[in-house]
């Protein structure tokens, strides 16, 4: 049994350590928001965070995030408010397709949190990891901009807490 913290619960796997965290968010806990796409840590469709740091979650087995901090793209928002990526992403109409989106998003968070004021090659270096087969890639740099340049703060206060 392992036990950890998902967006914001307290949640016990009783399932083989070594399978990976994707799955166990996916099938186990039923949040299919972090999305499979290359299962090799390639592509950053399943990116989420473990202690506010953005991951791929297809190559993180479960044992690695006992006692930890995990959030997904479904624990970002706060009840019916949007965290401020999200509402970036949407005042930009970022995604096409969406399927590479929530892995965007929970790399774009993870940046800002520790970063509010992020450069190009602060982006650059953040987000390289999360491909996009629609090329949305210049919306994503100006939603990602917008709030650079907005200044706002509150990003994840979950995020903030372990950053600091
Ligand atoms: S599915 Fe995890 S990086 Fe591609
Ligand atoms: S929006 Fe389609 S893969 Fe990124």
């Amino acid at each position: 049994m392992i036990s950890f913290t998902l967006n914001g619960q307290q949640v016990d796997a009783d399932l083989p350590p070594d399978t990976p965290l994707l799955w166990v968010v996916r099938e186990h806990f039923g949040l299919s928001g972090s999305k499979f796409g290359c299962g090799k840590g390639l592509c950053g469709a399943c990116t989420l965070h473990i202690d506010g740091a953005a991951t791929r979650s297809c190559v993180m087995p479960l044992a690695a995030v006992a006692g930890r901090a995990v959030t997904t793209i479904e624990g970002l928002a706060q009840g019916e408010q949007l965290h401020p990526v999200q509402q970036a992403w949407l005042a930009h109409n970022v995604p096409q397709c969406g399927y590479c989106q929530p892995g965007q998003i929970m790399s774009a968070s993870a940046l800002l949190a520790t970063n509010a004021k992020p450069s190009d090659d602060d982006i650059d270096a953040a987000m390289s990891g999360n491909l996009c087969r629609c090329g949305t890639y210049p919306r994503i740099r100006k939603a990602i901009k917008s709030l650079a340049a907005s200044g706002v703060q509150q990003f994840d206060p979950k995020v903030q807490e372990v950053s600091q």
